[in-house]
């Protein structure tokens, strides 16, 4: 099983990944979790270019694109080769939405993706208000990274309110972290249930 977590910076998405791993485990999953930008190659000159200056969008959007076909291959595929469910703290919901800022086609992002990355079995994705995110990652006077301005924060968010499947949940986060996880959980059990032993 793949289960995604999406939402703007500030949502507390690798919090839910971990208690989700967490909660998964304690019921003898196995289970594996890894966060794009990866810790990759490409990731890292993604995460460098958050603190010294973007890059263009085409450079970039190439840098996302290369980092995620590393990772589907050499980590999200083998895991779910082997019967592991995978949580992921991004994916390319997260390109449709901030490449799509940029000025890319949201649409033609997640077909271009879905022609070499697997299709999750559930999203979750995470809200909550720009003023409340941008309080979160201590963003004052608009002084964070340009991923995190609230200009690009909004039209993120805007491009995530338009993604509708029966698998993508939409979760109020600006509960507390042990609510939400509840919420995810919750919304997760039925997808849990273990088939009963044949006879
Ligand atoms: P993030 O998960 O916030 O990393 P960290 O917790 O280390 O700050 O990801 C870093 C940024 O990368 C985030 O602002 C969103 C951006 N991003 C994209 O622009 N496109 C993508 O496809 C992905 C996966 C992330």
């Amino acid at each position: 099983m793949l289960i995604v977590f999406e939402g703007i910076d500030g949502t507390g998405k690798s919090t839910q990944v971990r208690l989700l791993a967490e909660a998964l485990e304690a019921r003898g999953l196995s289970v594996v979790t890894s966060r794009e930008p990866t810790d990759g190659p490409f990731g890292k000159k993604l995460r460098e270019s958050m603190i010294e200056g973007r890059l263009s969008p085409e450079e970039e959007l190439q840098l996302f694109y290369d980092d995620r076909r590393d990772h589907v291959e050499h980590l999200i595929l083998p895991a779910l080769e082997a019967g592991k469910v995978v949580i992921l703290d991004r994916y390319y919901f997260s390109t449709m939405a901030y490449q799509g800022a940029r000025g890319f086609d949201p649409a033609k992002i997640r077909e271009e993706n879905e022609g070499f990355a697997p299709v999750p079995d559930h999203v979750f994705l995470l809200e909550i208000p720009v003023a409340t995110a941008l309080e979160r990652i201590g963003v004052r006077d608009g002084s964070g990274n340009t991923f995190e301005q609230e200009g690009n924060l909004k039209a993120c968010a805007g491009i995530f309110d338009t993604l509708e499947e029966d698998w993508l949940h939409r979760v109020d986060a600006s509960q507390p972290p042990e609510d939400v996880h509840a919420a995810v959980f919750a919304l997760l059990s039925p997808s849990l249930q273990t088939p009963s032993p044949q006879a």
